[in-house]
């Protein structure tokens, strides 16, 4: 077989990992081959990437970021943008095609698995919020980044007797604020899917602080909101990408300025933003991301398209695409009832 190969969307560690995997699996069943578009779906509509090998793709496991290249361009925002691809598919003699990537490039995926081609999906983002996986590799990582953020904090904070503000990526879900905050010790958690009180936020604070305690830590998601009517004001909205997500980031600024007028305690802000992101994976993340690339060319070398490679438990299995994107996959609230218990 010939395979094509994509990552797509925000990078992630482990996503060189997943490439690895994929090509080392298929070198190995003996006779495929790989072609790497660069850029995610830009790569396939202009028709640009590269011969991948076990040579070029050896030595890569640990690396951050990906050795393709990652883009935001959408090819269903543009008219002719699905035939250019399915064009592309065929031009290079492909018989399969394995886009890496989260809700957006694998939503582009299922749209091309529906007008005919042969798609092997592998979920990926630090955010974990992508449907019928327990977890995608990237957000092991980004936990450990954020925890260690926190860590540092802690000490500053007790020092300065401060508020310290820190603001994680998570767009629709709080699966990295909660898994960091328990992890660090926080006591406040803000998240996408509880729009909170910054009354109720800072009373806890109060409370925490007329108890002797001199410092908190605040650990917010960037897609966190106020309650509707709240009097606490955001920036403007940032701008959209070619798939309507807005630009988010700078939540906590917001939370800085407002805690401080609020409760009088000292508050700073620590933006985390990409350095979540960057940076070599975990041994968890190149695990799970090894597994992942080794089932999805046992999937397309089965035959298996229309699905999503996928974490059940300790197994990997694979769903079916389009169940998997129904819904975001939210926090538990359990999880988050036990981060509760440490509150103020
Ligand atoms: O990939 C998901 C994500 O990490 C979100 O949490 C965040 O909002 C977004 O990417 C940031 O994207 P960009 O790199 O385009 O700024």
């Amino acid at each position: 077989m010939r395979i094509g190969i994509l990552t797509g969307g925000g990078d992630c560690p482990g996503l060189n990992a997943v490439i690895r995997a994929i090509v080392r699996r298929g070198v190995d069943l003996g006779g495929h081959t790989f072609y790497g578009f660069r850029s995610g779906w830009a790569g396939m509509l202009a028709h640009d990437g590269i011969e991948l090998t076990r040579a070029n793709t050896a030595g890569i496991l640990p690396r951050g970021g990906t050795i393709l290249g990652t883009s935001r361009t959408n090819p269903l925002s543009s008219t002719g943008g699905v035939g250019a691809i399915i064009e592309t598919f065929e031009r290079e003699c492909l018989d399969a095609l394995i886009p890496i990537g989260g809700e957006d490039t694998l939503g582009v995926a299922l749209a091309l698995w529906r007008e005919g081609l042969p798609i092997v999906g592998v979920p990926k983002t630090i955010d974990n919020d992508i449907g019928h996986t327990d977890v995608t590799f990237g957000f092991h990582t980004a936990v450990q980044i954020a925890t260690e953020a926190i860590d540092r904090l802690h000490t500053t904070a007790e020092s300065h007797n401060r508020v310290m503000v820190v603001e994680v990526m998570g767009r629709h879900a709080g699966w990295i604020a909660t898994y960091a905050g328990i992890a660090g010790g926080a006591d406040a958690i803000l998240v996408p899917e509880r729009p909170f009180d910054i009354e109720d936020v800072c009373s806890r604070l109060r409370r925490r602080h007329s108890s002797g305690l001199t410092f908190s830590i605040v650990v917010v998601s960037e897609g966190a909101k106020p309650l509707q009517g709240s009097t606490m004001t955001l920036g403007a909205p940032g701008e959209s990408d070619e798939f309507g997500h807005e630009r988010l980031g700078g939540i906590g600024v917001a939370l800085e300025r407002e805690i401080e007028s609020l409760t009088g305690f000292q508050t700073r802000a620590t933006i985390l933003g990409h350095v979540q992101r960057g940076g070599t994976p975990t041994a968890y993340d190149r695990v799970l991301a090894t597994r992942f690339g080794v089932a999805a060319m046992d999937a397309a070398t089965g035959g298996r398209f229309g699905h999503m490679v996928a974490l059940h438990g300790s197994e990997i299995v694979e769903v079916d695409l389009e169940e998997a994107l129904r819904e975001p996959k939210l926090l538990d609230p359990k999880l988050y009832e036990t981060a509760e218990v440490f509150f103020g």
